[in-house]
């Protein structure tokens, strides 16, 4: 039986394509059955219908601040479509921990950093204003704590001369798109090993 995949978004949706890709691939043990957004005008969720994916919004702006009200609206979704597994991708709310708490094991999320470095936001002005050298992606499971979870994989790229946050950010979205449908590939088969990218 497939792993039944939604995948949580806010924008642009680039990371939730190349998952989506990545599942039409014959044999691969995950299916993605919603994608859901925190943003009613994220430009993922048109891509997701062009792709032929069940998609939805839940608007956090008219949950304010009661995260869960927002949380339990989207727990509603993700049981109505059966969800094994949440993909966190560019998704810009912060979950509730005993949302998180009840998919403990189930959902992973993809962060613009090498964890442990540079948890939470701005990830790559952080990385440049540090001076350092590289610079990645993570993959890791969502446990309560920010940007926390154990790290299933990780991409690094330089940094180069001259490098500003968005041509780093555009540098290693590219990398993102490869390294998440591997670990994904990896987590719907049980495996939790982690595997870092060349
Ligand atoms: C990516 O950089 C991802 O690492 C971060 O948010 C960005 C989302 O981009 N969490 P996209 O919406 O997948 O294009």
């Amino acid at each position: 039986m497939k792993k039944r995949v939604a995948i949580l978004i806010s924008g642009g949706g680039s990371n939730m394509e190349a998952l989506l890709h990545s599942m039409q691939m014959p044999d691969h043990p995950a299916e993605p059955v919603l994608v859901l957004s925190s943003d009613s005008r994220a430009a993922g969720l048109n891509r997701a219908r062009a792709l032929g994916i069940r998609a939805a919004s839940v608007d956090h702006v008219e949950f304010g601040n009661d995260r869960r009200a927002f949380d339990s609206r989207l727990q509603e979704h993700l049981l109505d479509a059966g969800a094994d597994i949440i993909c966190l991708a560019g998704f810009m709310r912060i979950l509730s921990a005993n949302f998180v708490t009840g998919w403990r094991g189930r959902i992973l999320n993809i962060h613009p950093s090498l964890l442990p470095k540079y948890p939470g936001l701005r990830t790559h002005d952080r990385a440049i204003a540090a001076g350092d050298f590289v610079h990645g992606a993570s993959v890791h499971e969502v446990i309560p704590d920010l940007d926390a979870g154990p790290v299933l994989g990780q991409v690094a790229i330089p940094i180069l001369a001259g490098d500003t946050a968005k041509t780093l950010a555009a540098r290693l979205l590219p990398h993102e798109h490869r390294l998440y449908p591997a670990v994904l590939h990896r987590f719907a088969l049980g495996d939790r090993t982690r595997r870092d990218l060349p």
